[in-house]
């Protein structure tokens, strides 16, 4: 198995500004590549929680971690955090999306490069699957899906192949579905054409973009004075959803009338534009993320 290879990992150690004795919490712990540089700043009498929805990856956390006595581990989805548990936090990390061991392990079935069942689910022991979604889901809701989640223009004449599709027989694999998406398309660029249908799927499947609208409110709820929230994004929805809040949160309340500022806000921004990752990191999922820090201020 891939290991994986942590995104801006030096940006966002620089950024996030850890001193000797912090409380971290890492909402995407994932393999611990951060994890790791954060412990060593964060000495012994420091804190660090490690949350990830992926029990695969907790264990891998887990016996990766054992030796340290100040690292607690919690498999859980970051929106259903107990808060009131875990308590304030200096530092909060949120590296978003799927883990290199997610992607390349054909069993998890998010990779169209891949032949596997459809599953994409991060949280194996949800319900919901890819399989379900595919073969269940109306023409309709697929095509919405496909176009709002995927952003991609030639949704409803995928949804209407994969309709048509599983009337014959049910989709079950990567592979099929990755070939019914590629016959809509033209095979015309670097990225493969079944890319952002299956973006969109996986949203879905792990209601990525839910749990990130309402998780961003009591992260930073949670912070404390100059504690810092950092969130590396993958894709436009996901950067979309962390610039308008942080922009919410950073900007004075003025009065509608007299334009006076009513309340000044509690959050500044540490870097005005985001960090992005480049293909010089020599990992391709780079490319497209984004990093962006909020710190409280009062
Ligand atoms: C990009 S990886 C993080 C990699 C990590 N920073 C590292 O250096 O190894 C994202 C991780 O976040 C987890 N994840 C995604 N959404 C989550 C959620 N809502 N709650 C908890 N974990 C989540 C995934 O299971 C995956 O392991």
């Amino acid at each position: 198995m891939k290991l994986h290879k942590p995104v801006l990992l030096e940006e966002t150690i620089k950024l996030l500004d850890i001193k000797s004795g912090e409380v971290v919490i890492d909402l995407t712990a994932g393999y611990g590549g951060h994890a790791e540089e954060i412990l060593g700043l964060l000495g012994v009498s420091g804190r660090l929680i490690l949350v990830d929805r992926d029990l695969e990856a907790i264990s891998a956390l887990r016996s990766k971690f054992q030796a340290y006595s100040n690292v607690e581990f919690l498999h859980s989805n970051f929106l259903d955090l107990n808060w009131g548990k875990v308590g304030k936090a200096d530092r909060i990390l949120m590296d978003l999306g799927v883990s290199s061991p997610q992607l390349d392990q054909p069993q998890r079935g998010f990779s169209f490069n891949k032949e596997a069942k459809l599953d994409m689910r991060m949280d194996q022991s949800q319900a919901l699957s890819a399989s379900q979604v595919v073969n269940e889901y109306s023409e309709e809701e697929l095509a919405n899906l496909i176009y709002q989640f995927g952003e991609e223009p030639r949704s409803r004449q995928i949804a209407r192949a994969i309709v048509s599709q599983r009337e014959v027989s049910p989709i079950e694999t990567t592979k099929q579905l990755a070939d019914i998406v590629s016959k809509c398309l033209p095979a015309n660029s670097r990225v493969h054409p079944a890319t952002r249908t299956f973006q969109a799927i996986r949203i879905l499947v792990n209601q990525e973009l839910e749990n990130l609208t309402k998780t961003l409110p009591q992260a930073t709820s949670h912070l404390n004075e100059n504690g810092r929230l950092a969130v590396i994004s993958f894709h436009s929805l996901e950067d979309r959803i962390v610039k308008q809040y942080f922009k919410a949160i950073v900007t004075p309340v003025k009065d509608i009338v007299t334009g006076n500022v009513i309340s000044s806000p509690n959050f500044r921004l540490v870097n005005k534009k985001p960090i992005k990752g480049s293909i010089n990191d020599n990992n391709p999922r780079a490319r497209s993320a984004k990093l962006r820090l909020v710190e409280k201020i009062k």
